[in-house]
């Protein structure tokens, strides 16, 4: 198997005053392609920090992040931002769907983005709206639709390019308990469907029982 995401010696710290806080410590992470991770750890152990790490998001103090074969540190912001576009798809706890924009639109977008011409997004969009059940919704607006809903739309969003993993961040934290059990097995679904590898954060201990790995982060590295 091959890693989608390798990180080495990861570190990331902060200074507050006169005070270092580490949030992250020489961290090693290597997630394989197609395997599901949780990611455990107590409000504020940095769980978002590492994700953004992970993602290309922010950038290490120190240490290496390799995504898909190519460490981000030879890379200049453009191409970052091209590589994650290429390879990652990001879920959050609040949708950030665009509140202007229907179901499909939203959907569509990050296909729009890569060039993708208007009719193939459309086309692929509708797909993987009515693979997930939301055919009834392709013209609804954000606001039209129930929490569990939009969120599903979220993850529909993440997954149209068909990146090689997915890096979500507590995103069943807004959900009742019904909703959060239909979007984690989405998800669960589409991991295994779409052959992508699914990396979520959160504090549920009922989302990390169905990962095939869980790692718990605390004092900046997992225990
Ligand atoms: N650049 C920064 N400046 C100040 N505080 C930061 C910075 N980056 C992270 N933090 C702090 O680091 C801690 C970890 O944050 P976060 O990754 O959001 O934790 P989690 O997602 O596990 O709740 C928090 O206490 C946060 O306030
Ligand atoms: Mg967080």
């Amino acid at each position: 198997m091959s890693s989608i995401i390798h990180c080495r010696g990861l570190n990331y710290r902060y200074e507050d005053g006169s005070q270092q806080n580490q949030i992250i410590n020489n961290l090693n992470l290597e997630v394989q392609a197609q395997e599901s991770i949780a990611i455990l750890g107590q409000s504020g152990c940095g769980k978002s920090t590492l994700l953004n790490l992970l993602g290309g998001i922010d950038r290490p103090s120190s240490g290496q992040v390799i995504i898909n074969n190519t460490d981000l540190s030879t890379l200049n912001e453009t191409q970052i931002t091209q590589l994650r576009a290429d390879n990652l798809g990001f879920v959050y706890q609040f949708h950030h769907l665009l509140k202007d924009f229907s179901a499909i639109n939203n959907v569509m977008m990050p296909l729009l983005i890569q060039g993708i011409d208007k009719k193939s997004a459309q086309q692929a969009a509708t797909k993987m709206l009515t693979s997930i059940g939301l055919e009834h919704r392709y013209n609804h607006l954000p606001s039209e639709l129930s929490g569990g809903e939009r969120q599903r739309v979220a993850i529909a969003r993440a997954l149209i390019t068909q990146p090689k993993c997915l890096l979500a961040d507590e995103p069943t934290g807004n959900l009742d308990r019904q909703n959060a059990d239909e979007v984690l097995n989405l998800m669960i679904k589409l991991n295994q469907t779409h052959n992508s590898a699914l990396v979520i954060v959160t504090h549920d201990e009922r989302i990390a029982e169905k990962m095939q790995r869980v790692l718990v982060l605390e004092n900046g590295q997992f225990s």
